[in-house]
Formats: structure tokens, sequence, C-alpha cells
């Protein structure tokens, strides 16, 4: 036991070292990724690009414009780069970039609405407890709603490839929930407890097989509720194991068994991550494949591009869960999120003033669309840095 315990300490110290020396790295990279962005903003010839969200086959920037489903992860990283180190320039910086995307409150276009506020409005609130980014927050909230349809109790995730399906619910839409949840604390207003908590229960219900995998899609019947089909989009196959969407999945129910607490949702938190990291297929540095059933892990494991955005997701999802979980099992899960951080800050961080400064390489963005494969995302670098404040917070 007590070996044990020097065992873990001495773990957790060199940890601690891996993560502050990359810190140092983080705070230059970063502040090469504000200069490039504003640089691009001031030159671009059109204003309507103003978040950075990845690289471009030609190697420059891709910016997207506030609807994108990606455009809060950029404030949203500003925010947890303040949060970690509390100086100053790293607010300023993130309220600066949070405003710009002051009218996606009213954006009822997609569900993604939830990434996009809470990623930004949602931590400015949190860390500065600014009644601007409250109001934001709850009108925002009150759009989603919008997409909501009693009959199948789910947020229509896309509104777009009518001739696909008819009410997609994609596992990603999980993460949307929190702004439901939030808006409800913020308010007192119990009905967007009621959305988020009737979407995650139907998603319970529905998303998953019996390994404990998820789908990526399940399309439900909007005029009876009943299931027509599970399927994937971003995945390898119907019944593959898209590494992001496992990802969402562990995230999701995490942060709904801490808004509900009901069980139900952290033993299903619980069996995504015994499932995924039980992966014969997982590579030793725990970054996973962009997909665990892409057939060429077999044959030409190194052609297959990994996903350093999923990795980033799981790990910090999983420091989360272990704070839920018993003793026994919190640490097993606190290593394997340790792992991960260790991978990503000794070989997936980019050198101070690369690839435009954006934090981590090698991510997967979708697959089969041949479209940002092998490439830094935004959210990576959001959910990376999200686990190690979570790593510098936990309690072990
Ligand atoms: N929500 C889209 C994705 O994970 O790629």
């Amino acid at each position: 036991m007590k070996t044990a315990i020097i065992l873990l300490l001495a773990v957790n110290t060199a940890l601690s070292g891996v993560i502050d020396n990359a810190l140092k790295q983080i705070e230059q990279q970063l502040s090469f990724l504000v200069e490039q962005t504003d640089n691009i903003r001031t030159q671009n010839s059109n204003p309507k690009l103003i978040m950075p969200r990845s690289l471009k086959s030609d190697g420059s920037i891709k910016m997207v414009n506030q609807d994108d489903w990606c455009s809060g992860f950029y404030p949203g990283t500003l925010w947890q780069m303040y949060r970690i180190t509390r100086e100053d320039r790293w607010r300023q910086e993130a309220a600066r970039n949070t405003t710009l995307l002051e009218q996606v409150q009213h954006h009822s276009g997609s569900h993604d609405i939830g990434f996009m506020i809470c990623c930004s409005f949602g931590n400015g609130y949190e860390l500065t407890k600014d009644e601007t980014y409250r109001n934001v927050i709850l009108a925002a909230a009150n759009t989603l709603t919008k997409r909501f349809n009693p009959t199948t109790g789910c947020i229509l995730s896309w509104s777009w490839g009518k001739d696909k399906w008819k009410f997609p619910v994609i596992i990603d839409n999980m993460m949307n929930l929190e702004l439901l949840y939030q808006a409800s604390l913020l308010s007192g207003d119990k009905h967007f407890y009621d959305i988020a908590l009737s979407h995650a229960s139907r998603t319970l219900e529905n998303h998953f097989r019996a390994d404990n995998s998820t789908y990526h899609v399940v399309d439900y019947d909007p005029e009876n509720g009943i299931v027509r089909r599970k399927m994937t989009f971003q995945g390898h196959h119907d019944e593959s194991v898209w590494s992001r969407g496992q990802g969402w999945a562990l995230y999701g129910f995490t942060m709904s068994y801490r808004y509900t607490h009901n069980r139900k949702f952290l033993e299903r938190a619980q069996h995504v991550a015994d499932f995924f990291f039980s992966q014969k297929d997982l590579p030793e540095d725990f970054i996973p494949y962009w997909d665990m059933k892409d057939p060429n892990i077999a044959t030409q494991p190194t052609l297959v591009p990994r996903d350093a955005s999923a990795a980033a997701i799981m790990a910090s999802a999983l420091y989360e869960l272990a704070e839920y979980s018993s003793k026994k099992v919190a640490s097993r899960y606190r290593g394997y999120a340790d792992k991960i951080l260790t991978s990503l800050c000794t070989k997936y961080l980019n050198k101070p003033g690369t690839q435009h400064g954006f934090l981590l390489s090698h991510s997967t963005g979708n697959w089969p669309a041949n479209d940002e494969i092998d490439v830094p995302l935004n959210y990576a670098d959001y959910y990376f840095l999200e686990a190690i404040s979570r790593n510098k917070n936990s309690h072990p």
C-alpha cells in the first residue's frame, strides 16, 4: 500500500513537471496564435471569417465565421489559459474575442450553439461573473430549446441532409446540454433542465451498443419518436468506433451527471471509458486512431491517422469522472488521463512559432469527407488546456 502511494506520488510529480514545462511553450505558442489571428483579421478580404479553426492543406490558417460550430473554441482556449495562469492579459484577450460572438445567441440553425456559447460566454461568466455574459447564456439557451421535439424527446442535431435522415441526433449533441443545465441554474427555470434531461435520457436509451461503444447518429421519426436507423456520418462505418464520438459520450454523460446526479449517467460514462481503454488496438501512447475500427490498423497502423482531439476530450472528461468514482476506479481513470496528457505534452505539442500558433498536432476532423486529416484543431487545444487545468485541480 505504502509503495503504491509512493509510486503514485512519483508519477504525479513527474507529470506536473512535464505540464509546467509544456505550459512555458503553450504561453508562447498561444501568444503567437493571437498575433497570427489578429494579422489575418486585419488583412482578410472576408471580414466574416473571424475565428481560427485549423490549418488548410496549403498550410495557411483556416478561419471560420461566427456560426461555425468551432467558433467558440478560440475564445474558450484563451479563457482556459486565464483559468490556469490568472494573468490579466489572457482575461483581456478572452473577453475581446468572446464579444465577437455576441450575435450567436440568436443562431437557431445549429444545436452546436451549446459549444459556441459555453466555451466563450460560459467560461467568461464562470470566471468573471460579468452579467452581460449571463444574459447571452440565457438567450442562447432559449434559442436552443427551439430545436427540441417533445415526441422524440430530443434536440434536433442537423437541419441539413433531409435525404439521409428525418430527425438526426448525434452523440456530439450531449455536449450542448451544458448550455441548458447552466441556464436552468442561472435562471431557476426548470424548463431548460427538463429538456436537457430528456435528451440525455433518450440518448442513454438509444445510442449505445451492447459492448458500450456509441453510435454516431440515431435517426428518429419525428411523428412518433420511433428510432428509424442507427448509423455513422464521421466514422469509418455504421458499426465502427469513431474515437471522438466515444469522447463526446464520455464527456457528455460525465457532465450530465454533474448537473443531474443521475447514477445511470455516471455508470454510462464509466462503461464508455472502460470499453474504450480496453481496446486491444489502442496505441501505446493512448492517443487513439481516428476510428478504432479502421481496417488498416491491422495491416498498416502507422498510416492510420490519430485523433489528438479525441484524446484531449477524454483526458478532460476522465479527470472529472474520477472525482465522482470510487477510489479504486478513480485512480484508473486518472491514470488514463495522466497518460494522455503526458503524450500530448511531450509528443503532440507544437514548438513555439510553428503551425501558426495552434497547440496540438495530429487531430482528425472528418475522415470520410477527406477533410481536416492529421491537422491541428481548435477544439483539441481547448480540451487540452481544460485537461491541464483539471489535472492541476484534481484531488487524488
Ligand atoms: N461535432 C462535430 C465533430 O466532432 O466533428
